[in-house]
């Protein structure tokens, strides 16, 4: 049977930094995330018996780096169903990957729900959450709707994720500012691995409970001036581990600081924006709804911005008709 499936990436406001168990990928913290509209991947998987290996084609590449965990990922299914039955798999981004836009949430996300319906096995959603987790983190919480809430839990079965409000919850806009297109030389998987080695990841996980549920609370008011410090406080958080982990990795270009600073001012102007960052050079800006038609006037007028991506909250992973073969 052929399945497909549309699922969107999305941007921790509270982010994922660090492994308690790196094969089952069990997080050192929990993280809070928003599914974005605008960049998705679609993915079409048949199971197929007169296959004799499994046919993988991303981006319209058939020599992708990421054809080993993917098919680690199928087998995963595949244990599930009791099968040994082959793939072809073709799968899409709107988006470019590996700089910093987390295509392997969307795109995992999207083979999980693709490849358990193509099998007909029925999961729930937070079994589904769990499996994508064990594929890559961040896809857990590209699988329910709008505003998630992955937990880190203790164990395979209890780390999974969950929507906290749908995307209507809340009308914020997340305005991705593209400054370049060269591609991360350090991947997220190998960044995550020296996390622990920071001198400030332990003060980090210490303070985080307290941050968390203060952030679920300005999220529950829709406190948008509290919400953006939080979001803001923990992208560069986040790359301060980056900046001091053994060995130290650097992910901005000049552009990124530039941009960063063009936001302080800004908010000191009144526009109330604030940037939030995953491992790569681009930044995701947030305001509100009212705001932003200046705002996206603004950016088109820097030098430093190529390109932009205009998101809103979005649901998670769905199935769809739209078969890519
Ligand atoms: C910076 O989910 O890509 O985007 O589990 O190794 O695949 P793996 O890592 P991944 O890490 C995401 C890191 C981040 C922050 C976040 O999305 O929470």
């Amino acid at each position: 049977m052929k399945a497909t499936v549309i699922a969107p990436s999305n941007i921790a406001f509270i982010k994922y930094w660090g492994k308690r168990d790196e094969k089952l990928r069990l997080p050192a913290n929990g993280s809070i995330s928003m599914n974005l509209s605008n960049l998705t991947t679609i993915t079409t998987v048949e199971f197929n018996s007169k296959l004799h290996q499994d046919d993988i084609i991303v981006d319209g590449l058939k020599e992708v780096k990421q054809v080993e965990r993917i098919i680690e990922h199928l087998n995963r299914v595949r244990k599930l169903a009791k099968t040994k039955v082959y793939a072809k798999v073709f799968s899409e981004n709107n988006f470019p990957q590996s700089t910093g836009l987390s295509s392997s949430a969307s795109g995992f996300a999207a083979l999980t729900l693709a490849a358990v319906s193509a099998l007909g096995l029925k999961l729930s959603e937070k079994e589904l959450t769990i499996l994508s987790r064990q594929a890559s983190g961040s896809a857990c919480r590209s699988i329910p709707d709008g505003f998630v809430e992955w937990l880190a839990g203790t164990d395979n079965s209890d780390s999974y994720a969950h929507s906290l409000y749908p995307p209507e919850f809340w009308d914020i806009v997340d305005i991705v500012a593209i400054v370049g297109n060269v591609k991360k030389t350090v991947a997220t998987t190998q960044g995550q691995k020296y996390a622990l080695t920071s001198p400030f990841f332990e003060t980090r996980l210490k303070n985080l409970p307290e941050r968390i549920s203060e952030f679920k609370k300005f999220l529950k008011e829709k406190n948008f001036s509290k919400f953006g410090g939080i979001i803001e406080r923990e992208a560069l958080e986040m790359h301060a581990i980056i900046l001091t982990s053994v060995p130290p990795v650097l992910y901005w270009l000049p552009e990124t600081v530039l941009l960063m600073l063009q936001v302080r001012k800004w908010r000191n102007q009144g526009l109330e924006v604030y940037f939030s960052i995953n491992t790569g050079h681009d930044l995701h800006l947030l305001c509100q709804e009212k705001h932003k038609d200046t705002l996206f006037k603004l950016i088109k007028k820097l030098d430093i911005v190529q390109n932009v991506i205009i998101n809103k909250p979005a649901i998670g992973a769905r199935l769809t008709n739209q078969h890519l073969f």
